[in-house]
């Protein structure tokens, strides 16, 4: 039976081969007659006239653009300036559509839809009031997008499931790549099924077909790094592969994911993982499907599959493939998976698209091969390029990919768009941005040796295309710019991340090593109970959170030295401490379990943990007092806020407390939260902000973001409670609903709570972007705030 149907599949991989050939015949005789090069010498000199403006300043005008195209906020709002946005974000937007959807642009139809994504585009872009630091698709303006649309839910599982896949990507494979791409297919497909929508679709809809999309996207996405890259990097034994590989073309030839049964090697683990992720993944996309595009998309995907793996197995030591071997498969599975993206989103027919999605493929593959060619070559990839590169001296029947290249988008121009002039400029347009792009990267010297190899058969034609890659000008484009922009924001931000990570190791140790409560007489100390009560809670493995953004704040930002303000980072952990001690006493929410150890009550007795936390409160304000080094006055009102902070923060508990079993408001749990909570975050900012003499206008905005972040924090908590680990968090699970308490995911279920912490979230990151330092620091602590599982 799966003989059978194995060889029902074939066919249709056969039926694609047979097109691919057909394609790659017609591609061979333009290519070898050279009449490409006579069409686009042609087309290439009526494209420059609008493209070479400024041939006396054009030196001048290059340097110029180079050093503002840096910047996305400030091209954006140069493009604007100099008028040209508009016809930048028409061929962006232009291309995209004959990329992604398959979309000729000669009807009005297509120019009108066209014209509406470049109006709504431009007008976020030129947005007044868009903060510099807003970057795009950051986790709070997508929290907000996602709001507006009605899908947080949808978002939140996404970003779950994100996770879940980053965390389970073995070695040897990059997960933030894996993660990067998934990202990338999803917004494809929400973007794509937000277009078509347009703007009349009813809110109710437009939130269902978002949902889809979100889910599909991610459904698909999974096939690339579980899939693709999986097989790709070798992770598994020839045996394991085997096995797997046959599970996947079971699946699509069967139509349903079979069980796993035994599995021979030593990553059962990531398996049985992967396996139920795809099946799930698989089941979602079939249910979502028709008839008709649930056999395409198995079609397609077994098309796909079979390509890729026959451009697997093929060795760059093997100098005998012919030109067919190494052309075929690159056609056939860059148009098949198009095609199974075409599949997955949209119901509608229409064998114009399909043809032209078809032969547009190998149009994006070459020129993603060539620019990835020395990267390819490192891993003995075969591709049209690391093959020609390695071959072309020995075999002069090759074909040359640069000039098939050029030879296919003669073919899309003249024969797929039927000499349509806005697709010639665009192409042409891409092609040359493509080449200047990667001319920039390698440097002159290398990408003109490179050229050397590629060109030597077309050296008048080459001419013609390095004078425009010289001087053409407005060939940019949006998707490019972005792209570039994200890259470098994604760099900095993980810089900035493990810099955060660093300070974090570093203040914990420093703060760990000052902790211990000693006095002057060491022997009587030690014997003492209460000092060493006080001690056992302060040596267990607390995160030191508070004085870590103390810190921060004070050493960081405002300057301060270290060493004078250590008793102000004691004072936070102390008071922070205490707070912890009386919180779990048998009065309070009677845990046995805190930062790993037994509870202080458990190991001696309630009234030392009692007296210990007292104790702890009195030493925090003692430490306070010693800060010598500064303005007594603002020492004094330093201490003045933080005794009422104290005081307020009892007031929280209590409140807390008593509202076990009951059905809180929103607006009462976030204030119990806040008194509780918040208020010890709100102090590690504002007390070292008292001493280095800030203005109200900060503290405020401080406040601001101390409440959110707070509330976020505390809200993380209880839903670790349910959905933490006990080991990880040092303190037991499910101490909320044993003791009845009423908390922020007894009031809003799991979900509402996360919807909860996500809106705070945003509200924290709004306060931050809205304030005139900069402190990423404040950015990661938010988003470990949230992220974190201890
Ligand atoms: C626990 O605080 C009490 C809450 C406010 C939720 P932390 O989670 O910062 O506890 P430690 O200091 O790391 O133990
Ligand atoms: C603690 O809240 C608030 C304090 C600052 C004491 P929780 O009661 O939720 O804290 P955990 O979960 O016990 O750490
Ligand atoms: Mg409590
Ligand atoms: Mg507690
Ligand atoms: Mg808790």
């Amino acid at each position: 039976m799966k003989k059978e149907l194995i060889k029902k599949a074939d066919i249709s991989y056969q039926v694609a081969e047979r097109k691919a050939l057909d394609y790659f015949q017609s591609l061979s005789v333009q290519f070898k007659d050279k009449s490409y090069v006579q069409t686009l010498t042609t087309d290439i000199q009526t494209w420059r006239a609008a493209h070479i403006n400024r041939p006396f300043f054009s030196l001048f005008s290059n340097s110029k653009r180079k050093a503002v195209s840096q910047d996305y906020h400030h091209h954006i709002a140069w493009l604007d300036k100099t008028g040209k946005l508009e016809t930048y974000l028409d061929r962006s937007i232009s291309y995209i559509f004959m990329r992604d959807l398959g979309k000729s642009l000669d009807s009005p139809e297509m120019q009108n839809r066209i014209d509406r994504s470049v109006e709504r585009l431009k007008s976020h872009l030129t947005q007044t009031g868009k903060r510099d630091r807003e970057e795009p698709f950051n986790m709070a303006s997508l929290y907000r997008f996602a709001e507006k649309e009605g899908v947080e839910t949808t978002l939140i599982w996404v970003m779950e499931k994100l996770k879940k896949v980053a965390y389970n990507i073995p070695e040897g494979m990059d997960a933030e790549e894996a993660q990067r791409k998934l990202i990338k297919i999803i917004a494809g497909v929400v973007m794509q099924v937000m277009e078509e929508m347009g703007d009349e679709t009813p809110s109710e809809v437009r939130k269902q077909r978002l949902e889809k999309a979100i889910r599909l996207g991610y459904c698909y996405g999974l096939t690339y790094p579980f899939i693709d890259d999986l097989l790709d990097a070798r992770i598994l034994s020839s045996e394991e592969e085997k096995q797997y590989t046959d599970l996947i073309r079971t699946t699509l030839v069967m139509g349903t994911v079979p069980d796993l049964g035994e599995w021979p090697g030593n990553n059962k683990e990531l398996i049985h993982y992967i396996h139920s992720e795809l099946r799930d993944a698989f089941n979602y996309i079939n249910a979502n499907q028709s008839q008709e595009t649930r056999k395409e998309f198995l079609e397609q995907s077994y098309v796909f599959f079979k390509s890729q793996e026959l451009d697997r197995k093929k060795d760059i030591a093997n100098g005998q493939y012919t030109n067919e071997e190494i052309y075929i498969p690159v056609i056939v599975k860059s148009a098949s998976s198009r095609l199974i993206m075409r599949s997955i989103i949209t119901a509608s027919d229409d064998e114009d698209i399909d043809n032209r999605t078809f032969y547009y493929g190998i149009y994006n593959q070459l020129a993603d091969d060539f620019a990835d060619m020395f990267e390819d070559m490192e891993q003995g990839a075969v591709t049209p390029y690391t093959y020609y590169w390695k071959y072309h001296d020995q075999r002069s029947d090759l074909i040359n990919p640069f000039e098939l290249y050029w030879t296919v988008i003669c073919y899309l121009i003249h024969h797929v768009y039927q000499s349509d002039t806005k697709t010639r400029d665009i192409i042409l347009g891409r092609a040359i941005n493509g080449l200047k792009r990667y001319k920039a990267r390698m440097g002159n010297e290398k990408y003109n040796q490179i050229m050397d190899v590629f060109t030597a058969g077309i050296p008048a034609f080459n001419r013609l295309i390095q004078q425009m890659v010289r001087k053409a000008d407005d060939v940019d484009f949006f998707d490019k710019l972005l792209r570039d922009h994200m890259i470098a924001n994604l760099k900095k931000d993980r810089q900035e991340q493990d810099e955060f990570i660093d300070t974090v190791r570093k203040v914990r140790e420093l703060i760990n090593h000052s902790l211990p409560i000693t006095g002057s007489d060491p022997e009587f100390f030690q014997k003492e109970q209460i000092t060493a009560a006080a001690n056992y809670s302060l040596e267990g493995d607390g995160k030191r959170l508070r004085p870590i953004l103390t810190w921060l704040m004070g050493v960081s930002v405002y300057g301060l030295d270290e060493k004078k303000i250590m008793p102000l980072l004691k004072s936070l952990e102390y008071m922070h401490t205490a707070s912890l001690i009386f919180d779990d006493l048998p009065s309070e929410d009677n845990a046995s379990l805190r930062r790993g150890r037994t509870t202080l009550h458990e190991v001696y007795d309630i009234a030392t943990a009692e007296l210990a936390g007292l104790f702890l409160t009195q030493k925090a304000t003692s430490e306070q007092s010693a800060l010598d080094a500064y303005n007594s006055n603002a020492v004094l009102k330093m201490i003045h806020y933080s005794s009422q902070m104290t005081a307020d923060m009892c007031k929280g508990q209590l409140l807390d407390l008593n509202s076990e079993g009951m059905q809180l408001t929103l607006e009462q749990l976030n204030t119990i939260c806040y008194y509780k909570t918040g208020m010890a975050f709100e102090a590690s900012l504002i007390m070292p902000a008292i001493i280095a003499h800030r203005g109200e206008t900060e503290m405020d905005a401080l406040k601001s973001f101390a409440y959110h972040a707070g509330i976020a924090f505390q809200i993380k908590d209880d839903l670790l409670d349910v959905e933490g680990d006990m080991v990880l968090l040092g303190k037991p699970t499910f101490q909320d609903a044993g003791n009845n308490h009423a908390n922020f995911v007894s009031v809003l279920g799991i979900m509402g709570a996360k919807k909860a912490m996500w809106q705070h979230y945003c509200l924290a990151v709004e306060v931050l972007q809205e304030m005139p330092i900069n402190m990423p620091f404040m950015k990661h602590f938010l988003n470990y705030a949230v992220n974190r599982d201890s």
